[in-house]
């Protein structure tokens, strides 16, 4: 089979490097790709955004599926169009993208099927949403309800902060038509986790869970990033939690899909906070029969839904990849098909840490176009992987061409085991001004210790 992904991050490298290994595949492509995709895959200079030559490509070379990394072709609705052309592609379509696509809609839902989720109002006018911040006071969290690149949340601590980002989001517009609307919610305390469903539309599977890091300095501090590294089991994510999540969350939505006329397909991605346990459970008793309350439902094991992505994560997908023993090739056709209930997915039972190596000053300026050293030896070591992201051949040499550079994963039996193997290797990798964070994976080990 011909297979064409699109993107070019870590997480697409990750599906490639999966997908390579599948028995079915006889060609990959990706595009636009990056150069470590290179290695799987034949590169195409099409931008991820560009349908037009896209579908033209698919025509031309009769690709059989094309697998999309990122949200905005989602949103953009790629799916929809592709398969009125005849393409099979695996994602969800325009209705379902509305997940991801709009936070009101997510979140609007959420509370239709008492998910629960922090309590919320959305608002389009400046003014109210304004008078909304100062009756419910700080902290507070404002959304901005379209696509804007993982920065159009603000957690604000204080009045004027608060102010701030709705004057920006919604009066200076400086995302655009995203921030027309904004929601604004509950800032909720706890520890984040995700944790991603695949679905046919009806049959739903459970990923394994994982956590990532999305601020740029150690401690969770500084700006939020595209995230700094990842790891996959997320102990926060016990099996009773994972249990309610997929009755409490992720069924709900998919038969909400099917009973609108929309099955949802693909990935769904809930990005979920972990909220303490009731005080007699966290003390080794039972979980109250009375469960706590948050805005659109009830959660027994503590938890609420934060928000919808509908693709996989990115780098959850550099942990979790790794760790499946089925073929992916054939988990994305038995999607495209409605038979994924035929399918059981097999995962290995180890630990995954993904350590993300950036160019410093990401997420703000930072330099491109430095040499890469020091990575044959580090790809060389036992259960290591590297996925790229920003990097680019340039008269040779393998060169930084974005924020995030490379993504260092390792694996073992335990989360301290496949730490030392990742940390070994990315101590083995150089390019000048580069930056990473050396505590990845510290509340995984703190839950263990
Ligand atoms: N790691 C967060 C995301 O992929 O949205």
């Amino acid at each position: 089979m011909k297979v064409l992904v699109i993107g070019s991050g870590g997480r697409e490298h990750a599906i490639c490097w999966k997908l390579s290994q599948s028995p079915k595949l006889t060609k990959l492509y990706a595009a636009p790709g990056n150069a470590g995709m290179a290695d799987v895959a034949e590169l195409v200079d099409i931008a991820a955004k560009d349908q037009e030559n896209l579908l033209k490509f698919c025509k031309r070379e009769a690709v059989d599926l094309v697998v999309v990394g990122p949200e905005a072709p989602l949103v953009e609705g790629i799916v929809d169009r592709f398969e009125k052309e005849g393409i099979r592609i695996f994602g969800p379509n325009k209705f379902g993208a509305q997940l991801e696509g709009s936070k009101a809609f997510a979140k609007q839902l959420m509370k239709k099927l008492s998910i629960p989720t922090g309590d919320f109002e959305v608002f389009e006018n400046a003014e109210m949403a304004k008078d909304y911040v100062a009756k419910k006071g700080v902290p507070i969290v404002i959304k901005v309800d379209g696509l804007a690149g993982g920065k159009g949340v603000t957690v604000a601590a204080s009045l004027p902060k608060a102010m701030e980002a709705i004057h920006l989001d919604m009066v200076k517009k400086v995302f655009g038509k995203a921030g027309e609307r904004v929601v604004i919610e509950a800032c909720l305390e706890g520890e984040e986790a995700s944790v991603i469903a695949l679905t046919d539309g009806y049959t739903v599977q459970l990923l394994p869970s994982s956590q990532d890091h999305k601020r740029i300095f150690e401690g969770d501090h500084g700006p939020n990033t595209g995230g700094m590294g990842a790891y996959s089991p997320a102990p926060i994510v016990t099996e009773e939690a994972e249990k309610e999540i997929l009755e409490q969350v992720f069924m709900p939505v998919v038969k909400e899909f099917q009973a609108l006329g929309h099955p949802f397909k693909g990935f769904l991605y809930a990005g979920i906070m972990m909220t303490p346990p009731p005080v007699s459970s966290a003390k080794g008793g039972p979980i109250p029969s009375e469960p706590r309350e948050t805005g659109g439902g009830v959660a027994a094991h503590g938890f609420s839904v934060l928000e919808f992505n509908v693709r996989l994560g990115d780098p959850e997908t550099q942990v979790i990849l790794p760790r499946l023993k089925s073929d992916l090739l054939e988990i994305f056709l038995a999607v495209t098909e409605t038979r994924l209930s035929q399918l059981k997915l097999e995962w290995e039972d180890e630990h995954c840490v993904c350590v993300v190596i950036a160019a410093e000053g990401y997420p703000e300026n930072y330099d491109v176009g430095h040499k890469i050293a020091g990575l044959s030896a580090a790809k060389e070591q036992p259960n290591i992987q590297i996925f790229h992201a920003g990097t680019k051949r340039q008269n040779g040499d393998l060169v930084t061409a974005g924020g995030r550079v490379l993504n260092v994963v390792g694996s073992g039996r335990g989360i301290f085991e496949a730490l030392s193997r990742t940390y070994s290797a990315v101590d083995m990798i150089f390019f000048d001004k580069m930056y990473y964070r050396k505590d990845i994976g510290y509340k995984a080990t703190r839950a263990v210790r």
